[in-house]
């Protein structure tokens, strides 16, 4: 069951980049999460035929990529990210021929198709753990099981917490005690056990054979953790964010993985890509996981974690440019994803947050490297922040602390057309329920409304694709001019681009002919009234 790459998109889309070595390298890259994308079975969670029939969309939007999150088999205590069987298709979402038929569909369309890879931890379900509790010999070794620490062994066997809330161990019924670094359904694997790295190695190629085109790697900085397991001193949160140093994430064992991989992805005619989910702390320290030997793109979540300041941005900007050219590799822009609450609502909600969410959107489209989408960003979608309790369904919440339960927030299923939930998503119900207000956000309202974003988002990557510089990593950084404070201007070949991040109209001198702007500007050919909260680009 392979796949050929047959629509001649494929051969125009990032050609800038594949002149230079690979499709990935300025791609823009859709995130489907798959369990609110489209439902096509009506049980009110979306599924891989739901993708497959809305493909289109994404093809109209003008992306090159989609990166589907997990839909293998998994009791679902963490969204899919706690697997028991990594090569089959959960019937939640449907089985393995549907998912072959979504990478033809996509790929006739002229779209790459990227899945997860969970290596970090399995479900509890999984057969190597259960035969783990069950007790069959060495199959503890697969996982990190340990005595715990006190009179009876009462006590976690160290001070780690999970990154969910909690202690990072759990205790069997037997007294032995189990690492967990996320929920505890989500066992850590030990990947010290040669069974392991086969196990996963296996699994990649399964995928591969099937004509993906690459890998987003679930926590790729946490799968080796510093030897013996010691204490952190403090009782430290698993936090992902963070700039300390922490004996579970980010040790160098990670990347002799890492390596291994790519050895196997260049084995496969692709380029087939490896993108790190790893939370570093400096872009320094993320650029390590994008040597030429290792993956080829990681997530840079310093952009999404900017805040509104163009000092803040023009900042983090330079430095991951800087980080990652330093070992050759484009950077990546995201803005929003499934564990983040959604931009519109991050830079403050209402109007303001929407005009700014589209500036952002117009400033990561014209930066060089390669851009991630999440699902209704492209139609502006807010968080929703009113869900109730009972609905609630991210372990977080369960567990009470940890990412303060924020994240099913930007899951809610998103809406297509119509004027009530719903919307189109499928026609029983949605897994978490959608807001009364979202028909006047569904594509369907959207389409053909000029000032629409998803009309700003279809004009952004048409120009990307059309304008030659924009996006492609190997035209160089953005030269950066002199503008009024709380301006940004740089350009790029042919191109010029203004962010203004005041709340008021800012009068510049022109820096060229207007092609595109988040929202409508003024200018007699001299002068430009920038307004409010806003980014343009401008043609030289
Ligand atoms: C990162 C994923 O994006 C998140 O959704 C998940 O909970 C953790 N990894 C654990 O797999």
């Amino acid at each position: 069951m392979t796949h050929e790459l047959t629509a001649s998109r494929l051969a125009s889309a990032s050609s800038n980049a594949t002149a230079s070595g690979g499709w990935w390298r300025d791609a823009v890259i859709y995130q489907v999460y798959v369990r609110s994308f489209a439902d096509s079975d009506g049980d009110g969670f979306g599924d891989l035929r739901g993708v497959r029939e809305r493909l289109p969309h994404l093809a109209r939007l003008g992306v090159d990529a989609v990166w589907l999150t997990p839909f293998y088999v998994s009791p679902q205590a963490d969204g899919g990210y706690d697997v028991a069987d990594y090569r089959a298709v959960d019937p939640l979402f449907g089985d393995l021929s549907d998912a072959d038929a979504l990478v033809d569909s996509a790929h006739a369309l002229g779209l790459r198709v990227i899945v997860d890879v969970v290596p970090n931890h399995t479900s509890e379900q999984h057969p190597w753990f259960r035969e783990a509790l069950a007790g069959v010999p060495g199959a503890r070794d697969l996982y990190h099981f340990r005595p715990g620490r006190g009179p009876g062994g009462a006590e976690p066997p160290n001070d780690w917490k999970s990154v969910f809330g909690g202690p990072a161990w759990s205790r069997t019924p037997d007294g032995e005690w189990y690492l967990h670094l996320f929920a505890p359904e989500q066992p850590d694997l030990n990947w010290e056990h040669p069974e392991v790295a086969e196990e996963f190695a296996s699994v990649l190629r399964f995928w591969l054979d099937l004509g993906i085109d690459g890998f987003r790697v679930d926590v790729a900085h946490g799968m080796v953790k510093a030897p013996g397991l010691p204490d952190i001193g403090h009782g430290a949160q698993a936090t992902l964010i963070g700039t300390e140093p922490l004996p579970f994430f980010d040790q160098d064992g990670v990347h002799e993985i890492l390596r291994s991989w790519r050895r196997l992805l260049d084995s496969y005619e692709g380029p087939r890509i490896g993108v790190a989910e790893a939370w570093a702390p400096t872009s320094e320290r993320l650029a390590l996981y994008v040597r030429p030997d290792e993956l080829h793109q990681a997530f840079n979540f310093r952009f999404l974690n900017c805040p509104w300041d163009p000092a803040a941005m023009r900042k983090v900007i330079d430095e991951s440019l800087a980080a990652t050219s330093s070992v050759g590799a484009p950077t990546t822009w995201v803005l929003s994803n499934h564990d983040v609450v959604r931009h519109v609502t991050r830079y403050g909600g209402g109007e303001r947050g929407l005009a700014r969410a589209r500036a952002a959107a117009l400033l990561m489209l014209a930066l060089p490297g390669s851009a991630y989408v999440y699902q209704g960003e492209e139609l502006g979608l807010p968080e929703v922040l009113d869900l109730p309790d009972s609905v609630r369904q991210d372990p977080a919440f369960a567990r009470g602390e940890g990412q303060d339960g924020l994240r099913d927030g930007c899951r809610v299923p998103i809406p297509w057309s119509g004027g009530e939930a719903p919307y189109d998503f499928g026609d029983g119900g949605s897994w978490l329920p959608q807001p009364a207000d979202w028909g006047g956000l569904s594509v369907a309202a959207q389409t053909g409304d000029p000032h629409s974003t998803l009309e700003l988002y279809r004009a952004a990557l048409e120009l990307r694709r059309a304008l030659p510089g924009l996006g492609a990593p190997d035209a160089g950084p953005p030269t950066w001019l002199s503008a009024p404070k709380d301006v940004l201007l740089f350009t790029r070949p042919g191109f010029a681009c203004t962010l203004n991040t005041r709340p008021a109209v800012l009068e510049l001198p022109s820096p060229g002919r207007p092609v595109l702007s988040s929202s409508p500007v003024e200018t007699d050919g001299r002068t430009v009234r920038l307004p409010p909260d806003s980014c343009t680009w401008w043609a030289l």
